[in-house]
């Protein structure tokens, strides 16, 4: 029987998911189908009675739902826990299991390029549900210090103090008037670029020692990668995570290596 597998989300239709996922069904000859599913807002509860009945195999989580989700999960991987939020859901024979895949997909191309973690200084961009599961992505691998810095100011303190309960070192800053020669990781999980706006912060003393991750996947380039790359700096792009994430729920539903390449490729020539 084919398997069915979902990413639920309001708006869902630009999703990648999809296409990614089924790229990958086709390349292993799997019997499964990945569809995007709109659950307007308000109505999760009804969206997830539907998916059991129609017992789907999994499910991917997005906006606005990932720490919504959370009760209505049977079980939950320590990851879950820790970051308060899912993204990935996993039906084991009726039950819902939850685990949270944006975290290690957010390190891995950081892993990939053997650039290491441990006891360097971080500043984080944002304050949004992606930066906590970066936050705690950087507490895990034991960051010196984690720096957050948002609009709402109020939304860093509360994600410092998020990363200080995680055991790491933490302060806040405002967005305006960062001094970023302090750190190795500059990475942007603000929605500021979704749009072609400028870089959330100033770009000209970005370089060649600093690691410039902007998570933002569509547009690739945006205005702080664009400069940051003029400046010399290591660039890591947003696909790149979103790469991560979705090879890593793969794995979890499948129980097999993901086939990086190939969804690679679609999600490119997606852009
Ligand atoms: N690559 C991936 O796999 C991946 C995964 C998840 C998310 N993302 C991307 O990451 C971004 C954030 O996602 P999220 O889920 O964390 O969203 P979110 O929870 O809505 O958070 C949005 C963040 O952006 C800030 N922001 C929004 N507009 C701003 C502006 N004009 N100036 C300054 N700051 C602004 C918000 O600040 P305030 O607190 O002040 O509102 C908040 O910190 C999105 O662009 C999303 O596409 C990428």
């Amino acid at each position: 029987m084919t398997r069915t597998f979902a990413v639920i989300g309001d708006p869902i239709e630009h999703s990648l998911s999809p296409s990614i996922h089924n790229a990958a069904f086709k390349a292993l000859n799997l019997d499964c189908t990945y569809i995007a599913y709109r659950i307007p807002r308000g109505e999760l509860k009804e969206g997830i009675e539907s998916l059991r009945q129609i017992k789907i195999s999994g499910f991917n989580v997005t906006i606005p739902y990932k720490i919504e989700m959370m009760q209505y999960l049977d079980e939950s991987s320590p990851e879950c826990k820790m970051i308060g939020a899912t993204n990935t859901v996993s039906n084991e024979n009726g039950r819902f299991i939850g685990y949270n895949t944006d975290m290690d997909g957010f390190l891995e191309p950081i892993k990939k390029r053997n650039i290491g973690i441990s006891g360097e200084d971080v500043l984080v961009l944002g304050s949004g549900g992606a930066a906590r599961a970066i936050v705690a992505g950087f507490a895990k691998e034991k960051a010196k210090k984690i720096t957050v810095a948002n609009r709402t100011i109020q939304k860093a303190q509360e994600l410092s103090k998020f990363a200080s309960d995680l055991g790491a070192e933490s302060d806040h800053v405002a967005l305006s008037g960062i001094d970023v020669s302090k750190y190795k990781f500059i990475i942007n999980a603000t929605s500021v670029g979704l749009k072609n706006e400028p870089s959330p912060i100033p770009t000209d003393m970005i370089n060649s020692s600093h690691v410039v991750y902007d998570i933002i996947y569509m547009p690739m380039n945006t205005d702080l990668i664009t400069q940051s790359k003029k400046n010399s700096a290591t660039i890591i792009y947003g696909y790149e995570m979103l790469l991560g994430q979705a090879t890593l729920a793969f794995q979890i539903w499948h129980k097999t290596p993901a086939p990086y390449d190939t969804m690679k490729k679609v999600l490119l020539g997606g852009f």
